[in-house]
């Protein structure tokens, strides 16, 4: 679908020129594709290529950004064009969103995180020392263009991590879809079950636009899109970003979380010990040995979702059915983690 972008865009009421922001490891299978279908389409094509990885949605990579959107002569009517994975989409997005007061931009993700997550809903931003996403804007993408076959040059790694996303929506928002994925277990891994794969990335992104559209601002509901990342976001800042992906991270929060729910929300041991198993069959972590829970509850603190120091969990009464804001006793917290560790 690569080839649709440029008609796609003027579709969308797109026009005049555009700045692609990819990355290394992209740019090579579909930079080219990308910029050819935007020129075939009329618009006038700068690109530029960012090192991959956790470590560009940072500050200096975003002043960068604004540099090569002055370069490329992007004025107001001009778009911005996000063509790689999480990384590149909140990145770019937030330059989007910011430069000069904020222009149109298009996500082409080209992970199966990106397909399922980052590219819908609207949040963009960067990285801080402080922590992850503690900077950004809500700012909606014109066009989201998910090409399935970009997948198949996605590390194996990298996709599995995808999964991890698409098992929170089963948990969150749909126990048949939850069940769908336990069925095809085995199959869910391999990029060339074309069918399959739609489904999953067409009702996790159906799961989250559903979702966003209710309560776009995260004054609510959305927060529910939060499972497994409480948790999930303190190991990726305390075993250093780069360690576990985020995916790998969330997939042990989710652990977390559905324990922790069996003490709180009343969820059964039952449906616990399944997401307990669907993890590691999609070779994903579900224990993060060596990391103490002091250095974690930290962690917690720094996050934004905490009120008053004390940290909120999306919790799940069963799978399908969760609710946000649950505060756990301290003593529990620390019980569940050693529990895991
Ligand atoms: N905005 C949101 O709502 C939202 C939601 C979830 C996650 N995120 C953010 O997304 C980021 C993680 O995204 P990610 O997992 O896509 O990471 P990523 O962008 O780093 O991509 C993972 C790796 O795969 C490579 N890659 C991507 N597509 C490829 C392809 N088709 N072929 C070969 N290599 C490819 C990338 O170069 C990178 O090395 C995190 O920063 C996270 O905070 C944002
Ligand atoms: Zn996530």
């Amino acid at each position: 679908m690569l080839n649709q972008l440029g008609p796609l865009c003027s579709k969308a009421g797109l026009s005049g020129n555009c700045l692609v922001i990819t990355d290394e490891n992209v740019a090579g299978h579909y930079g080219a594709a990308v910029v050819k279908s935007l020129e075939s389409a009329g618009f006038t094509v700068a690109k530029t290529v960012l090192t991959p990885g956790e470590q560009t949605k940072c500050g200096d990579q975003l002043f960068n950004l604004y540099s090569e959107c002055i370069k490329a002569g992007l004025d107001r009517k001009s778009f911005i064009v996000a063509l790689g994975g999480g990384v590149i989409g909140d990145l770019a997005g937030y330059a989007a969103a910011s430069y000069l007061r904020g222009i149109r931009f298009v996500q082409v993700p080209t992970s199966l995180l990106a397909m399922v997550d980052s590219s819908v809903g609207g949040k963009t931003g960067i990285n801080i020392p402080e922590g992850k996403n503690l900077v950004g804007a809500f700012h909606q993408p014109e066009l989201v263009l998910a090409d399935l076959d970009t997948l198949k040059t996605l590390p194996a790694r990298e996709y599995a991590a995808g999964l991890a996303e698409v098992v929170k929506y089963g948990i969150i928002f749909d126990a048949p879809f939850f069940e769908l994925l336990e069925k095809n277990i085995d199959r869910l891994s391999d990029v060339n079950e074309v069918e399959l794969l739609a489904r999953l990335v067409g009702r996790s992104c159906g799961i989250k636009a559903d979702v966003v559209a209710q309560d776009e601002r995260e004054g609510g509901l959305r927060a529910i899109l939060n499972f497994g990342h409480t948790v999930g976001h303190a190991i990726e800042k305390v075993a250093g970003y780069g360690e576990y992906v985020h995916g790998e991270a969330v997939a042990i929060g989710s652990v977390y979380a559905a324990r922790v729910s069996v003490e709180v929300t009343g969820l059964s041991q039952r449906e616990c010990d399944r997401i307990e198993r669907i993890f590691p069959a999609l070779n994903l972590p579900v224990t993060a040995p060596g990391y103490a829970w002091q250095d974690l509850r930290n962690a917690l603190t720094v996050d934004k979702k905490t009120v008053g120091g004390m940290p909120r969990f999306v919790l799940a009464s069963e799978i399908g059915t969760v609710s946000f804001g649950n505060e756990v006793p301290e003593a529990l917290m620390e019980k569940i983690w050693n529990g895991m560790v």
